[in-house]
């Protein structure tokens, strides 16, 4: 990627980022939000190898994710998934609303319906590509690979094999498990992963 394309990428990032959650991050310091742009630069990444065109993410947020899906593989159909429980004081319904204004302002062609994945049976239609990065607890995460498996022969996974320098409370190894137990029950599944510069990778699984 040449300077010039690498300055375009980050300027448009800092253009879509949603205010709340700049200002969730801003306590945390400048380098919490410089650091999430290796995952943003992962998806797009991910997009520009794979070119999807029709993609599912479970878990929305912002919507910065398709953002970079989008930017790596212009014109694709995006549907998104996102509970928008309220979590921790931090203000979903915010980030709801950023997420589907930004949708419309990019020319994104798609929908984010609000729904608790864990509560979903099945999710109709096929997609190139499907993003988990939902709930990320066990189950959750477990759930939303089976619904992701049968609607894509691609499903990717955000935050696989966290390598914290201290162990944490397994919050995010729990991602790591759900991956590990749907490729044990599913022994054709090959599994690859992307590092991503500073601590997690994601999981590609090729159905
Ligand atoms: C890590 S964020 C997603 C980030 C987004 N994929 C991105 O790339 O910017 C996780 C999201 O999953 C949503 N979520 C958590 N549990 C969920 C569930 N059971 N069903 C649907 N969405 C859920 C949360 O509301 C949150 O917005």
């Amino acid at each position: 990627m040449s300077d010039e394309e690498r300055e375009h990428w980050l300027s448009e990032l800092r253009r879509v980022w949603c205010p709340d959650f700049v200002h969730k991050m801003q306590p945390m310091g400048a380098r919490a939000i410089a650091s999430l742009e290796p995952h943003y630069a992962a998806r797009r990444d991910l997009a520009r190898r794979f070119k999807p065109k029709w993609l599912l993410e479970l878990g929305v947020q912002c919507g910065h994710g398709a953002f970079a899906f989008h930017y790596g593989s212009p014109g694709l159909h995006y549907l998104g998934i996102d509970s928008y429980a309220d979590t921790d004081g931090i203000p979903m319904d915010a980030y709801r609303q950023h997420a589907a204004a930004l949708l419309k302002v990019e020319g994104i062609n798609g929908s984010i319906i609000q729904a608790n994945t864990a509560s979903v049976e099945r999710i109709h239609g096929e997609y190139d590509m499907v993003m988990v990065d939902g709930g990320h607890g066990f189950s959750y995460c477990y759930h939303d690979l089976e619904l992701a498996a049968r609607c894509s022969k691609l499903v990717l996974v955000d935050d696989y094999l966290v390598k914290w320098k201290r162990p944490r409370k397994n919050r995010y190894n729990d991602v790591t498990r759900a991956v590990q137990a749907f490729c044990q029950g599913h022994p054709d599944v090959r599994l690859e992963t992307v590092e991503i510069p500073g601590a997690w990778s994601i999981a590609i699984l090729h159905i």
